[in-house]
């Protein structure tokens, strides 16, 4: 017997029951993303300028989300997408390159509607002349709609390229809107967002200057991923987990961040920035925040940015002698040979950083960071270890760690959730065994929206959520900040290609 809301029902009833609730919970769901969509359906006219639009990014995630946007209606119903890059093309010349970018896609007439949406302008990034002819092209837009219509910037650009083009977004008049009640102006900006605290507190000042943080787009895709927005609706949405969240019961977490690829065609870049920079200061440092933040009771960007500041802002700061017991840094051998890397190169393709968090709720609790490229396997993931049970029912009760319960949020390759448990063999003598609770996405859902279709989808619709705050990334910083400025005096340890990494231990 089940007393639920009053209600009492006997077993034969529940299951019927429960199918109920489920449908409810699914067609609620289902009614969300129709809504979300209608609200595109009424937006304003919506131009998305992707500035680098020639580029390694456009190639492989913006074109490909947009075309998933397009197929799903999800686009609002009057939109374009203008190219601004170096190169000489004409429009049609860009439109071909764009349909190259999908080169598994049928010419279907849904692609070619799709194409026809992108024209491009050639322009130097740093050339006033450019910008005053894309401002030009735009108002054009706004003459053809006869309606002010919103654009959307997105800096698809090496990031040395930031400042001027804020600059110039400025001072040519771009982020000026053609009326003050329609339409709005945003800006995506890609990491890494600075290079360290202070050259990010100076791009942030330049680009304040023209945009509010309600406009200001930072793109961790990370955030995006369905795996880790789903870390705050597990832990919240699930009661048995709430009490056991703090250090009274959880010994350490791991945040891996472990890939097989090497740097690459992106030496050059790579090099200037090493692995703390790269994914530590972002992915790496979101991940644990969303791990460790508090509730933040209702679901909404200023609620849910606000939380995930408050757990980057409490990380202990590395003293530069705590720096050598915490950090440790490697490289791959054969990273030097890589094309636009320094012969005599010294930065990390490999750190692991033992981080703490200054609360109540965490005191006592080591967060591992740990990164690495041209290693054996990806494995992008979170593991949460409990304290071992006292006193244990197990055959070994005094044997420390023993017989932890662990959970895994798994992120790539595989994407859900693992929780390992203890069960006692089925035999004469006690004997326990580790088994494991499962959930993978891809099992359960074809219709895994991929972070950067999730991304430009909120972007265009004003969702903030999953845009770290400029809070965030400087919070972020400044805990990285003593790492860059001292880190480079740990020893550069070597680790071979497809090798487990170096054997470093922080404890
Ligand atoms: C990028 C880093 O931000 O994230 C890359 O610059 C890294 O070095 C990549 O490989 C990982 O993202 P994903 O989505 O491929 O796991």
């Amino acid at each position: 017997m089940v007393l639920l809301l009053g209600l009492t029902l006997s077993p034969k009833e529940l299951i019927p029951f429960y199918k109920k609730v489920e449908e409810k919970i699914y067609n609620l769901k289902y009614a969300t993303i129709t809504y979300m969509k209608s609200l595109l359906s009424t937006a304003p006219p919506t131009v998305l300028v992707i500035f680098g639009a020639t580029g390694d990014l456009a190639r492989r995630k913006l074109v490909p989300a947009l075309f998933k946007l397009h197929k799903q209606n999800a686009l609002p119903p009057k939109f374009r997408v203008v190219g601004f890059s170096r190169r000489n093309l004409s429009n049609k010349q860009f439109q071909e390159m764009v349909r190259s970018f999908l080169p598994r896609e049928k010419n279907t007439p849904e692609l070619k509607k799709f194409i026809k949406l992108f024209s491009y302008e050639q322009g130097s990034f740093t050339d006033k002349t450019s910008y005053t002819r894309l401002k030009k092209k735009l108002e054009k837009m706004d003459d053809i709609w006869k309606m002010c219509t919103s654009t959307l910037y997105y800096l698809a650009v090496p990031p040395h390229l930031y400042h001027d083009i804020f600059k110039m977004i400025d001072t040519s008049g771009l982020a000026d809107k053609c009326s003050p009640q329609d339409g709005w102006t945003r800006i995506l900006v890609e990491k890494p967002f600075g290079n360290d605290l202070t050259s990010a507190i100076a791009l942030d000042k330049e680009l304040g200057k023209r945009f509010r943080e309600e406009q200001v787009y930072r793109v961790d895709h990370y955030l995006a991923r369905a795996t880790m927005q789903n870390i705050l609706t597990f832990r919240f949405s699930n009661n048995i987990f709430q009490p056991v969240w703090s250090n009274k019961h959880i010994e350490k977490v791991e945040i891996k961040f472990l890939e097989s690829i090497e740097v690459g065609n992106r030496g050059a870049f790579y090099d200037e920035l090493g692995a703390l920079r790269d994914v530590g200061q972002n992915h790496m440092l979101q991940m644990l925040a969303l791990t460790a933040m508090e509730n933040p009771l209702e679901m909404n960007a200023h609620h849910i940015r606000k939380n995930r500041e408050k757990i980057l802002k409490s990380l202990k700061i590395l003293t530069p002698k705590s720096i050598q017991q915490n950090y440790a840094r490697a490289q791959y051998r054969g990273y030097r040979e890589t094309k636009g890397v320094d012969k005599k190169s010294q930065t990390e393709t490999y750190f692991k950083l033992k981080a703490e968090i200054n609360t109540p709720r965490w005191k006592g609790v080591s967060f591992y960071l740990e990164s690495g490229k041209a290693l054996k396997r990806t494995k992008k993931e979170i593991v949460v270890y409990f304290k071992s049970a006292i006193p244990c029912f197990c055959p070994d009760p005094h044997k420390d760690h023993l017989h932890q319960n662990v959970l895994t949020f798994k992120i790539d390759p595989e994407e859900g959730i693992a929780i390992r448990f203890w069960t006692r063999k089925p035999q004469l003598d006690l004997d326990i065994v580790p088994k494991s609770l499962q959930f993978n996405y891809r099992e359960s859902t074809k219709l895994l929206a991929g972070p950067y279709q999730k991304l430009l989808f909120d972007a265009i619709r004003g969702s903030q959520v999953l845009f770290p705050s400029t809070a965030e990334i400087l919070a972020s910083w400044k805990f990285i900040n003593p790492l860059i400025q001292h880190g480079y005096k740990t020893p550069l340890h070597k680790y071979a290609k497809k090798s487990e990494g170096p054997n470093i231990n922080l404890n």
